[in-house]
């Protein structure tokens, strides 16, 4: 079923664990998240980015997203990621979205704020959720780019001063992860995130958490982090298994073998990332 954002951050909050949200860019991607929760008996967040709505149109995302989280046997929220302005929100609240995220982390502070204020003021009569962004987390994803020297981690006081001013439910915060292929092994501030967790009372949010190890993922979500973003693994699954097919069958014209064993390796991706999240069996 279809759920706010809402109910899936709160239950996070309380069980401890973190909910995996993937990003979604056709039918093949939503089937293997949707699979994957369910057999996993777990919530699950879809999520469009500029790129997916780019690619893929927001009416077809939306569409296909609504349609298997209605079938799904288990809660499934439908956010925007990294929104860019409040005309996007408003579009994806329209649309049917359950949870959206502003991104304002480029603004100056004041600005950031006036912008998630804004949205909230919409999203929550709405019943939508509403995660925003402070400090900058670096690295590249689809149209956002933010170069490793521009990254800036979230300060613990500001975000108690932000989320006090915002009513924000979620709050991405910048310790050390980035979006995309790391070249060496990330290393987590988790004594920033412990004191961002003791100032503000929302949910934490960990972006760029591709190809962090398993160890320190287990490490954030015992020290707070309720949700966690899974893009650039997808994909490395989504691209192996096409590449394998091609490579062993060469003949292969029926788009359907190619698409069903990349949808099986992102299947096992995500199982393998919702038991590490802690959500398995928390539907
Ligand atoms: O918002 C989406 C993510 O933060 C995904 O990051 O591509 O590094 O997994 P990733
Ligand atoms: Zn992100």
């Amino acid at each position: 079923m279809l759920v706010s954002g809402k109910e899936l951050f709160q239950a996070a909050k309380q069980g401890g664990y973190a909910v995996g949200a993937f990003n979604v860019n056709n039918m093949e991607i939503i089937q293997a998240i949707i699979e994957a929760a369910e057999e996993e008996k777990s919530p699950v967040f879809l999520q469009a980015s500029q790129g997916g709505i780019k690619y893929a149109g927001i009416e077809y995302i939306a569409a296909l997203a609504k349609a298997a989280a209605e079938k799904a046997s288990v809660p499934v929220a439908l956010n925007l990621d990294h929104g860019t302005s409040f005309s996007q929100v408003a579009q994806c609240i329209r649309h049917g979205f359950s949870a959206v995220m502003i991104d304002g982390s480029q603004l100056p502070y004041e600005e950031n704020i006036a912008i998630t204020q804004k949205v909230v003021d919409v999203a929550h009569p709405c019943g939508v959720s509403v995660e925003a962004e402070l400090g900058k987390i670096g690295g590249v994803e689809d149209d956002i780019s933010v170069e490793a020297a521009e990254a800036t981690f979230t300060d613990p006081q500001e975000a108690a001063d932000f989320v006090e001013r915002t009513k924000v439910d979620a709050l991405a915060i910048a310790i050390g992860t980035a979006h995309g292929v790391y070249k060496g092994e990330p290393k987590l501030d988790f004594e920033r995130l412990a004191k961002i967790k003791e100032a503000v009372d929302v949910a934490l949010v960990l972006h760029g958490a591709s190809g962090v190890p398993d160890e320190a993922i287990r490490k954030a979500v015992s020290l707070g982090i309720c949700k966690i973003n899974i893009d650039t693994e997808l994909r490395q699954a989504f691209t192996r298994a096409v590449q394998e097919v091609v490579r062993t069958k060469p003949e292969e014209i029926d788009p359907r073998k190619l698409l069903g064993p990349a949808r099986e390796a992102m299947k096992e991706t995500v199982r393998a990332k919702i038991r590490l999240f802690g959500s398995a069996g928390r539907a």
